[in-house]
C-alpha cells in the first residue's frame, strides 16, 4: 500500500491468551490516530492458533491465511497456551505457516530504553541510558523450518532431530535489510552467531562479510552468541543494528527485555515477502493473566507505530504514537507488570491522551 491508498484494509488475527486484549487495545489506538488523517480503516477479523485449531481443526484455517495475503496490514495479538500442550498439532504452527507464507523473512525488533523508563529494569540506569537497538531476527528459516525433524523410535530410545540450514541467498538477502536499516540509525551492524562450533555459522558469517562490502559506511562487527548475551545486559549502548539468525534472535530478544523491564512493551514488525507487513508484540498470549484485564497494551501499541511507519509511511503518526508510549512509561498509568496497578483499558486510554496533544494535524 502506498501514501495514496485511502483506506487502511487491516487483518487482526488476536489468537489466544491475551492476544484478543491487546489486540483490541491496539485498535483503539489506530483508529484515535486515523481520525486525525485522510486515511480509512477497515479491520477484518480472523481466527489463528489454539481458537482456531478449536473451531476448524486448523491452526491457520485457509480463510485466515487468505484474508492475510490480500490485506494491506496484518496485526497478530499471540498465539499458545498449555491447553494445547497435548494437541498433536500446536497452535505456535500456524503463526510459524503464516510468516513462511507471507514471506516475512525480515523480523525488526526494536528495544528502546524510554527516558524515565530506566526504573523498570534491575539493570543499572547508568548502564542502560539511551539504549536503542533494533534487532533483526531472521525469520523464515533455520531450525525452525528445517528439515528432517521430529521424534522417532520407542522409550527409551527414542530420538529427537531438527535441523539448521540457511542457504546463502536467505542470509544475503536478511544481510541487506539490516545493513540498510544500520545505513539510516548510527551505522553500526552487529552479527551474531556460533561460527565456533555452528556450520550454519561460519556461512552466516563469510555472507555478512561480503554484503558488507557493499556498505562502507557501515562498521560491522561480528559477535559469538554466548559472549554478546552477556554483553547485551553489561554493555547494552554498545549496540545498534544486531542481525541474526531466527533462534539465536528468538531468545535474545526476550533477554533483551530486561532492558526495559518486561516484554510487555516491545513490538515487532515482520516483512520482505512481496506481500503485507506482519505486525505483532513480541510476548506471548501470556494465559495465567488472560481474561483479567490486565495484560500490558504497550507492546501491541508499539506495534501500531510501528505499522504507520512502514506500512503507511507516516513517520509523524509513527513517532507521535511512539511520543505517547514513551510519556505513558515515564509517568504512567501502568500495569502490574511494570510496578503499577492500572488495568488494560487505563492505559490504552492514556496513551490516547497524551496522543491528542501530539497528533495536531
Ligand atoms: C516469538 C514467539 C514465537 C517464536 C512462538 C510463539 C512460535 O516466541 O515471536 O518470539 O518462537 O517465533
Ligand atoms: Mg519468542
Amino acid at each position: 500500500m502506498t501514501t495514496t491508498t485511502e483506506t487502511l484494509r487491516l487483518v487482526t488475527l488476536p489468537g489466544d491468551g491475551v492476544g484478543p486484549e491487546v489486540t483490541s487495545a491496539a485498535l483503539l489506538v489506530l483508529t484515535a490516530v486515523l481520525r486525525q488523517s485522510p486515511v480509512g480503516l477497515e479491520v477484518a477479523e480472523h481466527p489463528i492458533g489454539g481458537l482456531a485449531l478449536d473451531i476448524e481443526g486448523d491452526p491457520l484455517p485457509r480463510s485466515s491465511l487468505d484474508a492475510a495475503m490480500t490485506a494491506d496490514a496484518v496485526l497478530l495479538g499471540a498465539v499458545g497456551g498449555p491447553r494445547w500442550d497435548l494437541s498433536e498439532v500446536r497452535p505456535e504452527a500456524g503463526l510459524l505457516r503464516l510468516r513462511s507464507a507471507l514471506g516475512v523473512f525480515a523480523n525488526l525488533r526494536p528495544v528502546k530504553v524510554w527516558r524515565g523508563g530506566e526504573r523498570h529494569s534491575p539493570l543499572r540506569d547508568e548502564r542502560l541510558r539511551d539504549t536503542d537497538i533494533l534487532f533483526v531476527r531472521e525469520l523464515t528459516g533455520g531450525a525452525y523450518f528445517g528439515r528432517p525433524r521430529g521424534v522417532g523410535g520407542m522409550a527409551p530410545n527414542r530420538r529427537g532431530v531438527d535441523t539448521i540450514e540457511y542457504g546463502e541467498a536467505e542470509i544475503q538477502r536478511v544481510a541487506h535489510v539490516a545493513f540498510r536499516l544500520a545505513r539510516q540509525r548510527g551505522h553500526h551492524l552487529s552479527s551474531v552467531d556460533k561460527a565456533n562450533v555452528l556450520a550454519t555459522s561460519g556461512l552466516w558469517r563469510e555472507v555478512l562479510t561480503e554484503v558488507g562490502r557493499e556498505y562502507t559506511d557501515v562498521k560491522l562487527d561480528h559477535c559469538l552468541v554466548d559472549s554478546f548475551a552477556l554483553r547485551l545486559l553489561l554493555e547494552p549502548r554498545q549496540f545498534d543494528v544486531v542481525v541474526t539468525e531466527n533462534l539465536m534472535g528468538d531468545i535474545l530478544t526476550d533477554e533483551a527485555a530486561a532492558l526495559v523491564g518486561t516484554l510487555g512493551v516491545l513490538p515487532s514488525a515482520s516483512g520482505g515477502g512481496a506481500g503485507p507487513w506482519l505486525y505483532e508484540p513480541v510476548h506471548g498470549s501470556a494465559p495465567d493473566i488472560a481474561g483479567q484485564g490486565i495484560a500490558n497494551p504497550l507492546g501491541a501499541i508499539s506495534t501500531i507505530a510501528m505499522l504507520l511507519r512502514l506500512t503507511l509511511l507516516r513517520e509523524d503518526l509513527a513517532a507521535a504514537v511512539e511520543g505517547a508510549v514513551g510519556a505513558v512509561i515515564a509517568d504512567g498509568p501502568l500495569t502490574p507488570d511494570m510496578g503499577g496497578s492500572a488495568g488494560t483499558g487505563e492505559v490504552t486510554s492514556a496513551v490516547i491522551e497524551k496522543l491528542s496533544t501530539l497528533v495536531t494535524a
